[in-house]
């Protein structure tokens, strides 16, 4: 006799159990400071349904919107998300406009609640790029959030790690040349260039989407990081994969070169 699939409302409660699981497994005291995640696999997500690219990127803001709530109600400290790379405005010239438009959709209907929940937001990339409304509705995030201590949420648009890199390198040009930096040149005073700068380097970087690249992403940062890829296009990934990753990321044993 051929097995039925399992309905919804069964696949609904096998994944509530398994989710539970997942959850307890999870050691609460040594979760990740830093987790930054590659949102990769929207187009692909969309293709697969016969839906247009765009349709992903909408789906993706529902994964973006769920896996903040989660990672802050964990206690995650920083959240970086990669959402936009200097790359990406190679894409077709609707696709850039459409994807220039989450940001404001995303921020203005999701502040009320990243304010309840003690959520700052944080801009990696360089703003002057993004057109007007997406660059509004970023400084207005930084700004109504400027006073919550929780979890840090970066927000990497129009992000790239080389060029991130290569600002950094002129900006210490010139403030040795103004007499504004006196110090030595170290890891520390180099990384104090970054965007990132102030936080800690990310303990986990997850990249959704089954490519294993980084694709210009936290470069300088994810030096000692530990990687997990998952196949799972980003608007399929569900706080059950966030906390696998959490999982497999504490059973791991960093070394930093020690034995
Ligand atoms: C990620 O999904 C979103 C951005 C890069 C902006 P993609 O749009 O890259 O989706 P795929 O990789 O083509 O499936
Ligand atoms: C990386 O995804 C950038 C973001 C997720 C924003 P891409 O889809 O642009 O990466 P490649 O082109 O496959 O390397
Ligand atoms: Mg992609």
């Amino acid at each position: 006799m051929p097995v039925d699939r399992p309905g919804p409302a069964l696949m609904e409660l096998i994944e509530m159990t398994t989710e539970d699981k997942l959850f307890e497994a999870i050691d609460a005291e040594r979760l990740p400071a830093h987790v930054a995640i590659i949102m990769d696999g929207n187009g692909r997500w969309a293709k697969e349904r016969g839906l247009p690219r765009s349709a992903g990127h909408r789906q993706g803001v529902e994964t973006l919107r769920e896996v903040v709530r989660y990672a802050s109600s964990l206690g995650i400290g920083v959240l970086t998300m990669f959402a936009f790379s200097t790359e990406n405005w190679r894409r077709p010239p609707w696709e850039v406009k459409y994807l220039m438009g989450l940001p404001q959709e995303y921020l203005y209907s999701e502040l009320p609640e990243l304010i309840k929940n003690n959520v700052r937001v944080n801009l990696l990339g360089d703003p002057r790029r993004l057109p007007g409304p997406a660059r509004q509705a970023v400084e207005k995030g930084i700004e109504e959030t400027a006073h919550c201590s929780g979890m840090l949420l970066n927000f990497a648009l129009n992000y790239g790690s080389r060029q991130e890199i290569i600002r950094a390198v002129r900006t210490i040009g010139e403030d040795l040349a103004n007499g504004k930096l006196t110090s030595a040149i170290d890891e520390e005073v180099f990384a104090s260039y970054l965007y990132t700068a102030g936080a800690p380097d990310p303990d986990l970087l997850i990249r959704t989407g089954g490519e294993y690249r980084l694709s210009n992403f936290l470069l300088w940062q994810i030096a000692y990081s530990e990687l997990w890829f998952t196949k799972t296009y980003w608007p399929d990934f569900k706080c059950r994969h966030l906390l696998q990753a959490l999982g497999d990321y504490q059973r791991r044993e960093r070394r930093f070169g020690q034995v």
